[in-house]
């Protein structure tokens, strides 16, 4: 992992936030190439959920919703941690890891208490742990400019509740009848105190969230399809398909609105954890809804009468996650000639930038040649023009941020109108036309993919 955030801080891909000011826990910066790789998993999402079916609506709901609505989904009274604070370090521990630490389950090697860095808390003198409390995850803050008990809001813990509100009138409006979906993308924010782990778990984070409403009679069909449906994205992805799994949970791991929740995990170097949790959430939560709003949240059958409150299957994604995931999974090295390579060989679908255009040398009329091929390139795919340093250093500097493509601009540019494609996995460079490039690119772009370190093992 310690190589994976050295590579993002040194491209610029996910930084920590607030860095003047020593930085802020858990809470990261995407840079540059982050927000484009972040933005291409969101588009594949979209794709999948919308694109590529008829059975499922967008949305982006508000990330303050009306106070009740946290009453109702049982956020208020069960969205919390159990945290032990030490006496001596003034700082907090959840309680649940610390036993996992102690009975030997889990480590957390982050879980230092500050007065004895090598010292697990609980097991060196200085050590003076509070009984367990239980504190609610959600951030609160209040509306207008008055402070009082009536103004208190909540920052959403979950985009799915807004789904869940929008329910009735996207009903209303979309034509469509169970079994039908409502997804979203959007930030959510939990008051965690655990340790990170990079951005595997930060303070505000984004949840590609989508809830699926089905006649009760069909809730584990459509479970079932879900699993299958999402364990074949991330593989569509460029996934290595042996670091996926599907994991049920057990009975002591379900959340208060879970009948079955089945996680799909990924080996990310920190071990086995979780990338998507897919729920079956019943009919909680439009039950509680219509409970607390007085308004009716159910699908009525104009042809036949029927009415019922349908039943939920939610697969629920992590975006930085996913971002974590495709980068612990396609990082590499390698040496060329003798020198060591750090390569990300990420899908190209993928790739932040899908090609490199660069001069050889900054003369002869090759930087100008480049720039236009450049400017033609980067009407089809992101590109990038890049002058800066030898050839090689610049090759390399491709490789880091994963782009597949570099194409070179050379003095036998200048004569024939040819330039060299550069492949970043396979090292050959091909001479073509640069009149081809464009084609050739996007048949590329779009050609079956499988990852050189599956290919390798
Ligand atoms: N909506 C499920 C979750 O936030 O984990």
């Amino acid at each position: 992992m310690d190589k994976i955030v050295a590579l993002c801080k040194r491209r610029g891909i996910i930084f920590p936030a607030s860095e003047i000011y020593g930085g802020i826990a858990n809470t990261y910066d995407y840079g540059h190439y982050g927000v484009l790789l972040k933005n291409n998993i969101a588009g594949a999402w979209w794709k999948a959920m919308i694109q590529e079916r008829d059975d499922i609506v967008a949305l982006d709901s508000a990330i303050i919703q009306h106070p009740r609505t946290w009453e109702a989904s049982g956020h208020l009274a069960g969205f919390t941690d159990p945290l032990v604070d030490c006496r001596a370090c003034k700082r907090r521990f959840r309680a649940d890891h610390l036993e996992e630490v102690r009975n030997g389950t889990a480590e957390h090697p982050d879980l230092r208490c500050g007065r004895a860095p090598s010292k697990l808390p609980g097991e060196h003198a200085d050590c003076d742990l509070t009984e367990a409390r239980e504190f609610n995850l959600m951030f609160e803050t209040s509306i207008g400019p008055v402070k009082d008990a009536g103004s208190t809001v909540y920052l959403r813990p979950e985009t799915a509740q807004g789904i869940f509100l929008a329910f009735k009138t996207t009903l209303g409006f979309a034509r469509k009848k169970p079994p039908f979906g409502i997804a979203q993308i959007g930030k959510s924010f939990r008051n965690e105190i655990t340790p990170g782990n990079f951005i595997f778990r930060t303070l505000e984070f984004e949840q590609m969230e989508m809830e699926f409403f089905v006649p009760p009679s069909e809730a584990e069909h459509w479970h079932q399809h879900w699993m299958e449906q999402r364990m074949a994205w991330y593989v569509s992805l460029g996934i290595d398909p042996e670091k996926l799994r599907l994991r049920p949970h057990g009975e002591d791991e379900l959340s208060h609105y879970s009948s079955a929740t089945s996680d799909i995990e990924y080996l990310y170097p920190i071990g086995w954890s979780e990338l998507e949790g897919i729920a079956n959430r019943g009919d909680f939560d439009l039950t509680q809804h219509a409970k607390y709003s007085g308004q009716k949240l159910e699908y009525v059958d104009t042809a036949s009468g029927d009415r019922y409150v349908p039943h939920v299957i939610e697969p629920a994604a992590g975006l930085g996650r996913t971002v974590l995931t495709l980068l612990c999974d396609a990082y590499d090295e390698d040496e060329i000639g003798g020198e060591q390579r750090t390569v990300l060989r990420l899908k190209p679908a993928m790739a932040p930038i899908k090609v490199a255009v660069l001069p050889l040398v900054n003369k002869e009329g090759q930087p100008e040649r480049a720039r236009e091929i450049y400017e033609e390139l980067r009407e089809l795919m992101p590109a990038e023009y890049d002058t800066g340093g030898s050839i090689g250093k610049r090759y390399r500097r491709q490789d880091e941020i994963g782009t597949p493509w570099g194409v070179t601009v050379d003095h036998q540019t200048m004569d024939d109108g040819t330039v060299t494609l550069r492949d970043r996995d396979t090292l050959e460079q091909e001479r073509i036309p640069a009149s081809e490039l464009g084609d050739e690119l996007q048949r590329r772009l779009a050609a079956p993919w499988t990852s050189p370190k599956l290919v390798r093992r």
